[in-house]
């Protein structure tokens, strides 16, 4: 594995230290590679209406784009547990916006010395809904409507 993955699974584990998570006490870090060499860092962050959790991944991308980069090479995501935790099907939309072919690199507590998986957005995500556009077009010229 290329030395910026390696170190950017140690950033993602870094960062799942600063995870707010008094309710389920599972904490998950992300790295997130931009196109330009940046990383954005994100942690999950949780409240007491316990639907109001913001996942790693997703604080991840929006740190970024808030920061002004929308294009990314890769994801490192670092959870407690020994085996690697894959992103919830929420975040897996979200990484799908801002590249299908974006690495996902997970691992565990243990970070570059335990487990770890490397997997694609599109794999993760298979036969995902995307772009719409095509439809809105095909309403407008009347095409392939019923
Ligand atoms: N969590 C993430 O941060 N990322 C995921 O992809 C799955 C779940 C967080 C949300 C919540 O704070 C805790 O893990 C338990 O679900």
């Amino acid at each position: 594995m290329k030395q910026v993955l390696k170190d950017l699974i140690t950033a993602a584990c870094q960062e799942r230290l600063r995870s707010y998570s008094p309710y389920s006490k599972f904490r998950v870090g992300a790295a997130l590679l931009g196109k330009s060499g940046t990383v954005y860092l994100g942690t999950n962050v949780e409240n007491a209406s316990f639907s109001l959790a913001f996942c790693a991944e997703r604080s991840a991308v929006v740190r970024a784009v808030s920061d002004g980069e929308q294009e990314f090479e890769a994801i490192a995501i670092c959870a407690d547990g020994i085996e690697p935790t894959a992103p919830c099907g929420a975040c897996r939309q979200v990484l799908l916006e801002f590249g299908p072919e974006m690495q996902v690199i997970l691992a565990g507590e243990d970070g570059l010395t335990g487990e770890i998986r490397e997997l694609t957005v599109d794999e993760l995500l298979p036969h995902a809904f995307f772009d719409f556009g095509d439809q809105l077009r095909q309403n407008q010229t009347g095409k392939d409507t019923p």
